[in-house]
């Protein structure tokens, strides 16, 4: 594994399995009354977070803390980049510190990549602007992995604002490399500039027509409508969108049985995705978010670490 995780890019699909095999372990210990490993105890880890984040930020914290590193967040509202520091000295200035990994979100494509030109410790990327946010597809996998057995040769529709999505891009990443195959459902405006190309190279289809694909899916991943990264009008109207694009109620009957729905969060419920697809039994949503901290967990554990191989029983006893 490599010293950074900045993208999907980084991993080879060996590097997947085993960041899985110990996730599965570290999902074992969620379970426990006592959750706490002593994996990580004594190093220190920063979230520094330049973005509006809850469940990718908390569950940083939650899988450091169950590793017994300490963890301390920072965002950017309350930090000094507000009175016009500039990314470097903020990152230079939190590293002086003494820290053992820093985990980064930031509005633009390429921040977390920057940030390892500037510090000795390892970085991990919880998304950069439109570009990647590859613990995201990790548990997504995972996630779809656990529900379907092995993905190879599975068919999974992602569906949504992809123009803006980097949890589309580093999803296309990471199921490729686990053997599936994508169908890219969106809007004209909304598919990526260049998509064409793209998807013959990289081997996914495409689609405008959501009602023509759902039948033919094993899974399918709503995205969302990222409205804060939209300058003009990519649709008509929220409800014009919905009709297009939406999982409604009407649409999960072109499912086959028991096909799972994921979605990233946060959901706008009624927009991308109607309540009864959310709260379906088929929905499994709450199992990416609790999938996550095991990820990202096993994550800090390889890189803060340096333990090229899943946990030996003795380290996963508990403090
Ligand atoms: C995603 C993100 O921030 O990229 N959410 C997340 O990490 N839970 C997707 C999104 O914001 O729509």
């Amino acid at each position: 594994m490599k010293k950074h995780l900045i993208g999907i890019e980084d991993l080879t699909a060996g590097d997947i399995g085993t960041l899985f095999e110990t996730a599965a372990q570290m999902h074992d210990v969620q379970r426990r009354e006592v959750k706490k490993l002593p994996a990580l105890r004594g190093r220190t880890v920063i979230n520094l977070f330049f973005e509006d984040s809850t469940r990718t930020r908390s569950s940083f914290e939650i899988a450091g803390k169950w590793l017994s590193a300490d963890v301390i967040n920072i965002s950017a509202k309350g930090s000094s980049t507000s009175k016009g520091e500039s990314l470097r000295d903020t990152v230079l200035t939190v590293t002086a510190m003494g820290v053992d990994g820093l985990v980064v979100r930031h509005s633009a494509s390429g921040a977390a990549e920057q940030i390892t030109q500037w510090v000795d410790c390892p970085v991990i990327n919880a998304g950069d602007g439109m570009h990647e946010h590859p613990t995201q597809a990790l548990l997504d996998a995972y996630t779809l992995q656990r529900h379907l057995g092995s993905l190879e040769g599975k068919h999974v529709a992602i569906v949504g604002d992809l123009t803006h999505s980097r949890v589309f891009r580093s999803n296309l990443l990471s199921l490729a490399k686990l053997g599936a195959r994508v169908t890219a459902v969106a809007p004209p405006t909304l598919m990526p500039a260049g998509v064409g190309q793209w998807a013959a190279e990289a081997g996914f289809a495409t689609s405008y027509d959501l009602d023509e694909v759902l039948p033919e899916v094993d899974a399918v991943m709503m995205l969302r409508v990222q409205r804060e990264r939209m300058s003009g009008g990519y649709f008509p109207s929220p409800r014009e969108y919905t009709i297009g694009y939406g999982l409604t109620r009407p649409r999960l009957d072109l499912l086959r049985a028991d096909v799972p729905i994921l979605h990233p969060g946060p959901m706008n419920r009624g927009l991308e995705i109607a309540p009864e697809a959310a709260d379906a039994a088929s929905s499994l949503v709450l199992d990416q978010v609790s999938a996550g901290v095991a990820i990202r967990m096993s994550v800090l554990y390889h890189l803060l670490a340096g333990e090229p191989e899943p946990l030996k029983p003795e380290t996963i006893k508990g403090v």
